[in-house]
């Protein structure tokens, strides 16, 4: 989609569309009274009339409002007035969004912009209404044969602000809010892809192509041979019941000086989890192409941070496998020695990601990261305990984690922290190697953590469990993109 910023008068305006809010009860933001004024309050009339009342996400499209240039005039409800806030605008926006691609409505200017959220600037405004209107747009029709008879997004918007001096920095919002959508669609277009087209290599030639479009971001990938001469067994031991080749990509991104410690990100790669020996039930196994969307939050962090040029320096690091049975596989009771020489006994073969993760962990260490943050589609047990609405987040570094816990509130990508304590590593125990790659059922997602932290000792690391919020399931099954959102907002706000 296409944005300006617009400021002046509203009621001159020739647009297909103006979109405009209400509060909940009818109530009028500044800017909807103003236009109220002009069409001799047509508007506070059709409101009354119909059973549209600005309860948060619903919408009213009037015809050929009296008084003003624009041809139609969307009202969007923002909810309660005292409680409006970010996560509220962004609502309303997707609603505004999808009303307007439903209407066929190809062009629009939007007063939402001018709504001022409690602690929010315009700027951080501007960028909310891109990001969510990027989100609302947002189709994945690849793999059809046709083009869908759904109706297209709008091409353009227009965003509203209420003086001329807004304009700047609702520019330099547009700004990162298209660079942070361009991220979360790259996420979610990889998360969709079927895991036949969406294999390791598949991900490898995605990485290089990235690399081949920015200067600042260099690609290594690692085969096979490497992952064994390295001594990756955990890594191997997942990979070796797949027909597919494994892939270790290393993305570097340089935006800092040479001597800066980067930033890494690391990311879950299964691009199909069968569970191997320890197989799944059929039911929704589908969804188990979803099991690289850490991975894919990796290539769409870095893509924000290509397209926005961040300050600093970045190496994110995705092992890329499936997990499938095959004669060839790892079986329960196995013991794989990892990179770092500890050994683990596999009890589940389905608790594969962290096998990959570790020997990640292990590897990303060569590159003296300043902090270490890792993605994966990790536990079930994430989704029982938090279901879709946080992602989980783990960490000894109550600094770390709080910054991303608020990076999360403020992308309207929340995380919620679980804890580490020593009393859970217990569950790790294992009679014949040094930890097994399973606890009990109970506190699935935090003995997972427990076990990432075994291979993460030299650096600050966070970890993220995002089973439950990369994917939505049923009739909006699909990738999320998250936690894109996150982790831009956490780098953007990264200091030296
Ligand atoms: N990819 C799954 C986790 C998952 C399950 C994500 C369901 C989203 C929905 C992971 O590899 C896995 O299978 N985990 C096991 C771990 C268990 C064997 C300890 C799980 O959660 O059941
Ligand atoms: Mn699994
Ligand atoms: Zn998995």
């Amino acid at each position: 989609m296409q944005y300006s910023v617009v400021s002046g008068s509203i009621s001159t305006r020739k647009t297909a569309c103006l979109v405009a809010a209400v509060y909940q009860g009818g109530e009028l933001p500044d800017a909807t009274r103003a236009i109220d004024k002009t069409t001799r309050g047509a508007i506070a009339k059709h409101i009354r009339g119909s059973a549209f009342d600005g309860k948060h996400g619903d919408h009213l499209l009037l015809f050929d409002p009296a008084g003003l240039k624009a041809e139609r005039l969307l009202l969007v409800g923002v909810g309660e007035k005292k409680t409006l806030d970010l996560a509220a605008l962004r609502k309303a926006v997707r609603a505004s969004v999808k009303a307007l691609a439903d209407a066929g409505i190809g062009e629009a200017t939007s007063l939402l912009t001018t709504l001022k959220p409690a602690g929010f600037n315009v700027e951080a405004v501007a960028r909310a209404t891109v990001e969510a209107s990027e989100h609302a747009a947002y189709r994945f029709e690849r793999m059809k044969s046709k083009q869908s008879s759904r109706a297209p997004a709008p091409r353009k918007i227009a965003l509203h602000v209420a003086t001329s001096t807004q304009l700047a920095p609702a520019r330099r919002g547009v700004n990162t809010g298209g660079a942070v959508g361009l991220g979360v669609a790259l996420a979610r277009d990889l998360g969709n892809l079927p895991a036949n087209v969406c294999t390791p290599s598949y991900l490898a030639s995605e990485a290089r192509k990235m690399a081949r479009k920015y200067a600042s971001l260099k690609v290594k990938v690692l085969g096979e041979t490497d992952i064994k001469r390295l001594g990756m067994g955990d890594f191997w031991g997942v990979a070796r019941g797949s027909s597919q080749p494994p892939r270790l990509i290393l993305f570097e991104y340089s935006g800092g000086r040479k001597s800066e410690q980067p930033v890494a990100l690391v990311g879950k790669g299964v691009t199909f989890d069968a569970g191997g020996i320890s197989l799944k039930p059929p039911a929704r196994m589908d969804e188990m192409k979803f099991d690289m969307c850490g991975a894919a939050s990796v290539f769409g962090t870095l893509k924000v941070a290509c397209e926005m040029k961040l300050p600093m320096n970045i190496v994110g690091i995705t092992p890329a496998t499936e997990n499938l049975p095959d004669g060839n596989a790892v079986k329960p009771g196995d013991i794989l020695t990892s990179l770092s020489g500890q050994t683990v006994e596999v009890l589940n073969t389905d608790a594969e990601g962290r096998l990959i993760l570790s020997d990640a962990l292990t590897y990303v260490g060569r590159y003296k990261p300043r902090v270490v943050v890792d993605m994966a589609t990790l536990t079930g047990a994430c989704v029982v305990a938090l279901g879709h609405h946080a992602s989980g987040l783990m960490s000894p570094d109550d600094k770390l984690a709080e910054d991303l816990l608020a990076a999360g509130e403020r992308a309207g990508d929340r995380a919620w922290r679980l804890p580490l304590w020593d009393d859970y590593q217990s569950e790790l125990d294992s009679n014949f190697a040094d930890f097994a790659n399973v606890g009990g059922r109970e506190g699935g997602a935090i003995t997972a953590g427990c076990f990432l932290w075994r291979f993460a000792k030299d650096y600050k690391w966070a970890h993220l469990d995002i089973a439950g919020t990369a994917w939505d399931s049923g009739a909006k099954k699909g990738a999320t993109g998250r936690p894109v959102g996150l982790l831009c907002e956490w780098l953007l706000n990264l200091k030296k």
